[in-house]
């Protein structure tokens, strides 16, 4: 009683999520949690919005002055044309996840390029000095390299079994750092790709259903290897399973579910996300 009396007031800001389904959304307890741990006066709720219903959900969350949303599956990519402001990162990407509304205007934000870094700025590596393997060449892929490369890695290798989708990739990457090394192979070679590389990221939904092929072969890891899974159930994938036992070092998808969150936090509340306590949380919820 006299908690949730102090969790709300006349002035209490709004969150939310849209998506549908939204009932397995880690969302609204990270950042219930972290809104919690600053002692801010705001809430974070979870919205199911139909697909046809997003149009008027947002002019909703408009009018109700509602102050900031997370955006997931089905709407990453149809809001865009629906905002005021998108992000140059977002444009790359084609997909929103986070909407910051002030004044009543709205700006669109993807903060998976930006989640996906954090874990690995606390491991020993210079960006500068890492040559990554990314397998897929979709959305996620472009978030992926897009922040690689901003971060300052040379040297990107793309396998994708889809060559058109690779070719855009590469060529809208290669557009935009021309200083860096952009290419791709098809997913056949991707063993081989993996070896020469120091960073090997599975973009790709694989992993995530039991019963899904194995994107690599054993031999394919070294210890010098980081390998990083954005797949997040299950919490070790077969193929961070394959790494660890070769001695890599390996980064669960979770750790880029609770970055997005973390910059998504920022962008809305200009403070820093409790990510300790926010991992000792969801860590056991996968
Ligand atoms: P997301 O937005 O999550 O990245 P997406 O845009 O549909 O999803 O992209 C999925 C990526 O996973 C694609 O690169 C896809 O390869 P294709 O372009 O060849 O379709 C890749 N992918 C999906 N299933 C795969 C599999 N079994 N083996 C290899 N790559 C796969």
């Amino acid at each position: 009683g006299s908690e949730l009396a102090h969790a709300i007031s006349g002035s209490t800001r709004l969150y939310g999520i849209f998506g549908h389904p939204i009932t397995h959304s880690l969302s609204p307890l990270m950042q219930t949690f972290a809104l919690q741990h600053h002692h801010l006066d705001g809430l974070y709720v979870p919205f199911p919005v139909q697909p046809d219903h997003l149009p008027k959900a947002l002019a909703g969350a408009i009018a109700l002055g509602i102050c900031g949303l997370n955006i997931t599956i089905p709407h990453k990519e149809a809001i865009l044309p629906l905002l005021d402001e998108v992000s140059t990162e977002a444009e790359f990407i084609g997909a929103v996840n986070t909407v910051d509304i002030r004044d009543g205007r709205t700006i669109g934000y993807n903060t998976d390029g930006t989640g996906f870094l954090m874990p690995l700025q606390e491991l020993p590596m210079s960006f500068a000095d890492t040559s990554a393997c990314i397998l897929g060449a979709g959305g996620a892929a472009r978030a992926v390299t897009m922040a690689l490369l901003r971060a300052g890695c040379p040297d990107l290798t793309l396998c994708n079994r889809t060559p058109e989708r690779a070719d855009r990739l590469c060529s809208d990457l290669r557009e935009r750092f021309p200083q860096a090394r952009v290419n791709w192979v098809p997913f056949e070679h991707a063993a081989t790709a993996a070896r020469d590389h120091l960073l090997i990221v599975n973009t790709t939904a694989v992993g995530l259903h039991p019963g899904d092929p194995q994107l690599l072969p054993e031999t394919a890891f070294r210890p010098e290897h980081v390998v990083y899974d954005i797949v997040y159930r299950p919490l070790h994938t077969e193929l961070l399973q394959m790494a660890k036992q070769r001695g890599a070092t390996i980064v669960p998808g979770i750790e880029m579910l609770i970055g997005q969150g973390a910059e998504a936090f920022r962008i809305w509340t200009d403070h820093t996300f409790p990510t300790s306590d926010v991992r000792r949380l969801v860590y056991p919820l996968i």
